[in-house]
């Protein structure tokens, strides 16, 4: 592709810090983030937090970091005359606190009473009252640790996984699942609200800001997790005493929140199948067994071979039985070293392929400058509206399978196709070209973009292994599109974008806005970006000197992951 180079270079997120919404005339929803000050900022961008070993999505490549801050304003006159009492939070400040919502990063946002002086929680649910210390101060807003619960919100259940309220990756567990997607539907609203600028009062707002689709299985739906291996176990302070001795025992499990080195020791993950499960209890049984030799990889030494352990579950297309793919992840070719636990996990059936990544960088991340096929084959496959697709250890495939083919439903319900095989589809930011590949059927053409070169080579492969002779699928950086990108395709009838976490760059729309198509299906896995980005297409921006054109139809939040932060939306613009 002559317009765009391949690149995964950094850019910045516009400051979002000057912006006045639209406020609703009728009751708020409690969680909106009002304060009865005259005006915050606070951060709302997810940054795209590329831990190899929490449940977060791994696969995007690393972009940007940037943070996108919001101002928000008094919704009514109900505080009109009572002024804003300055407070000045010391660091190690205790303060009782009444968690009013969930915001960024799944973190409670409290308000201190009588100033409305904002703070955040790692792990407070809304409702619930509790005392917390300062840690950290920002320009608007501090930080909190939980020190003790004075009494919790009513939504509170009991966490089945024991790792809960430890573990980098699930965040709300102990939240109703009723309430996490209550929270989540009312963050998207707020930020439609805030940095979209979408006014309560248009007639139409009720109507285009569909309810949040939950996930059905709440448990064991990711299809991949990825586990470190590390010299110490991490143990929180609470368990320190009386379990000092497991803290120098070797640790294979997932990140404590925040900490990249301190691996905390998993034996069971609730997020992962039960097939998945075995084999990880499979691996803890027997690799810190010295005889073996395996050593975990430091991060700080950057001594040790065992470095990741990733557990891929898909499904035989033919028998629709589970299939897993195990990859080490290691520091150093040494498959010798390996030969006892792919002796002992290529007995279990659903064990369909065994891999070696190996990295020999001292980074975090588990993809391999070579790969190994140690057993079986390099791919599994999973299934996905009636299409099969072959996955390989290092290629992005939605991570919560069940219910990518719900929202993959709403992209096509979006996108309204004709059926006569008229229409042109871009593609952008198509992964291995899953969206693209499910609608190639009823459209004349697909033409999917996308930065990694692996991911369009699978692209390539599934459109030949579903017989699909209709899409073409090109690798190129989206970010750095030109004047001319427009040249290398025919004029789309509907364009899908599913940006990673950063959203979408100013040139790519730039680049949209000129192009006109009739329908853009916007689907985001972050709804800050997603908020700003709609912002753009349809009310444009003097600073950005872009001419927004669309209209939004509808913005739909779908659970892809409970129990996270995590929020997934589907949109719908039309060309005005
Ligand atoms: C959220 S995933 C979506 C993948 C696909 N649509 C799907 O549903 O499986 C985002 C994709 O964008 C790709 N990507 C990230 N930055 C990009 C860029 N600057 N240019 C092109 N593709 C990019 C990532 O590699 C990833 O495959």
């Amino acid at each position: 592709m002559a317009a765009i180079m391949p690149n995964f270079g950094l850019r910045q997120l516009p400051l979002l810090n000057k912006f006045r919404s639209t406020l609703p005339t009728s009751p708020a929803p409690s969680l909106y983030l009002y304060r009865s000050s005259s005006s915050m900022s606070l951060p709302v961008a997810v940054s795209s937090n590329v831990s190899s070993s929490s449940n977060e999505d791994s696969e995007e490549p690393k972009l940007n970091t940037g943070t996108l801050s919001i101002t928000i304003e008094e919704p009514d006159n109900r505080n009109k005359n009572k002024k804003a009492k300055p407070f000045f939070p010391k660091r190690g400040e205790t303060l009782e606190l009444v968690c009013e919502s969930l915001a960024f990063k799944g973190k409670g946002l409290c308000k201190v009473e009588e100033t409305g002086y904002i703070v955040m929680c790692d792990r407070a649910l809304p409702g619930e009252r509790f005392v917390g210390r300062v840690t950290r101060k920002k320009n608007n807003y501090a930080e909190v640790t939980k020190v003790k619960t004075l009494s919790p919100h009513t939504d509170m259940v009991e966490a089945p996984c024991e790792y809960a309220l430890h573990c980098g990756g699930c965040r709300t567990q102990n939240l109703l699942y009723e309430a996490q997607v209550r929270a989540k539907e009312e963050q998207v609203r707020d930020l439609v609200v805030h940095v979209g600028k979408f006014s309560y009062k248009d007639p139409d707002f009720n109507n285009m800001m569909k309810p949040i689709v939950p996930c059905d299985m709440q448990f064991h739906y990711r299809n991949k997790m990825e586990f470190s291996f590390g010299p110490k176990r991490w143990l929180p302070k609470e368990q320190l005493l009386e379990r000092s001795e497991d803290a120098n025992v070797y640790a294979l499990g997932l990140h404590a929140p925040g900490f990249f080195d301190k691996v905390l020791n998993v034996d069971k993950c609730f997020l992962q199948s039960e097939p998945a499960n075995k084999v990880l209890a499979a691996v803890q049984d027997c690799w810190r067994n010295h005889e073996l030799g395996l050593s975990p990889y430091d991060c700080h030494s950057h001594d040790g071979f065992m470095k990741h352990l990733m557990i891929r579950s898909g499904r035989d297309v033919d028998t629709k039985l589970p299939q897993l793919m195990v990859n080490f992840v290691t520091s150093s070719y040494k498959p010798e070293l390996l030969k006892p636990l792919v002796d002992k996990l290529s007995v279990f059936p659903e064990v369909v392929s065994i891999m070696n990544n190996v990295n020999t960088a001292v980074g975090n991340t588990s993809v391999g400058e070579q790969e190994y096929t140690l057993y079986g084959k390099a791919t599994i496959t999973e299934m996905l509206r009636g299409l099969s697709f072959e996955i390989s250890a290092n290629s992005f495939f939605q991570t919560n399978a069940h219910q990518a083919e719900i929202l993959y439903k709403l992209v096509e319900d979006c996108a309204g196709l004709k059926g006569d095989g008229s229409e042109i589809v871009l593609d952008l930011f198509c992964g291995t070209g899953t969206i693209g590949l499910t609608l190639a059927k009823k459209v004349k053409h697909v033409y999917g973009y996308e930065v990694v070169a692996e991911a369009v080579s699978d692209a390539r492969r599934n459109a030949k292994l579903n017989g699909l002779h209709n899409a073409t699928f090109i690798q190129g950086d989206l970010n750095k599109v030109s004047e001319s990108f427009g040249n290398d395709f025919p004029k789309p009838d509907i364009v899908i974008s599913d940006p990673n976490r950063p959203g979408m760059h100013n040139n790519l729309i730039k680049f949209l806005l000129k192009l006109k198509a009739p329908k853009i299906v916007y689907v985001s896995c972050n709804p800050a970006t997603c908020a700003r980005d709609l912002d753009y297409l349809c009310h444009g921006s003097v600073e950005q000197k872009l001419n927004g054109c669309y209209t939004l139809k509808s913005i739909q939040p779908v659970d892809m992951f409970p129990h996270t932060p995590h929020i997934e939306c589907v949109c719908l613009l039309e060309l005005r």
